[in-house]
């Protein structure tokens, strides 16, 4: 497959369903070789050939991301496949909600492994197996690390940390040529999301957001898209907001 982006090599975590999957689609469809990494084996699996099949450059990388030498193995085996890698969607999270009286310590661990430690693992890991020369990191933050929400610290915790990641990583990486930034999705009915709000909290969403509805998961993508490809090659250290401007409104 042929199109702006067929010169890139990009991992994407968590993209066996949701917006990963969404944005490994897109990736592909514009000509990027995606390894496609999921905890669930049968999604990634599902995903690649699915990417195969519409003709597609994809590569199945079952891995848990909180597992450093899994993703920097998974990096290593994309890039002996399709080459050197050109970028990494730190797309993946676990996510539990409750009251901060509540927060376990065994869930906690579990959303900080899954959030932040494992986004040191994937820039680590293009660190290890990317290209000489340049490359880009998208991170995917959330609403909730610019703004409260009750019964979501463990959430906000992780996604504050990536906001100040993004930032700080840009700085430290951009002598190497190496765009850091993220994307901050809206309200997205993935299955992930659906999981944990019902339909009155997207009731709630709809009318907090300026546009007035849901977002979808390649709209989400699209933005992905943009950071990971070269018409973002002088953008670094950005954190764009594809919500419906739900992140603007103050009443
Ligand atoms: N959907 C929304 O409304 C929304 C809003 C803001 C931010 N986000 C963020 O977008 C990203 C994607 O969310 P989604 O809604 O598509 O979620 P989702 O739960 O539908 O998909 C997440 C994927 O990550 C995988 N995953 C979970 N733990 C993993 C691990 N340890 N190793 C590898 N893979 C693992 C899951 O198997 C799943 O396929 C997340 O970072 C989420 O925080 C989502």
């Amino acid at each position: 497959m042929t199109g702006e982006l067929e010169r890139q090599v990009v991992l994407i975590t968590g993209a066996g369903r949701g917006i990963g999957r969404a944005a490994a689609e897109l990736l592909a469809q514009r000509g990027a070789a995606v390894g496609v990494v999921d905890v669930n084996a049968d999604d990634a699996l599902a995903v690649a050939d699915a990417i195969l099949a519409a003709g597609g450059r994809a590569l199945a990388l079952p891995a848990d991301v909180s597992d450093r030498a899994a993703v920097l193995a998974a990096a290593e085996r994309l890039a002996g496949q399709f080459g050197p890698l050109t970028g990494i969607v730190n797309n993946a999270m676990w996510i539990r909600y409750g009251a901060v009286e509540g927060v376990e310590e065994d869930v906690l661990d579990r959303m900080l492994a899954v959030g932040v430690k494992a986004a040191f693992w994937g820039t680590q890991a293009l660190l290890a197996h990317g290209a000489a020369e340049g490359g880009a990191i998208v991170n995917i933050c959330s609403p909730v690390a610019d703004l409260g929400m009750a019964n979501t610290a463990s959430y906000t915790a992780v996604k504050g940390a990536i906001g100040a990641l993004t930032r700080q990583l840009a700085v430290e990486l951009g002598g190497r040529g190496i765009r850091v930034n993220a994307v901050t999705p809206g309200a997205v009915p993935t299955p992930g999301a659906r999981a944990i709000v019902n339909e009155d909290g997207y009731a709630i969403r709809r009318r907090q957001t300026p546009l007035g509805r849901l977002g979808e998961e390649r709209e989400i993508a699209a933005g992905i898209a943009f950071l990971i490809g070269p018409d973002a090659s002088f953008v670094t250290g950005e954190i764009l907001h594809v919500d419906g401007g739900i992140s603007v409104r103050s009443m």
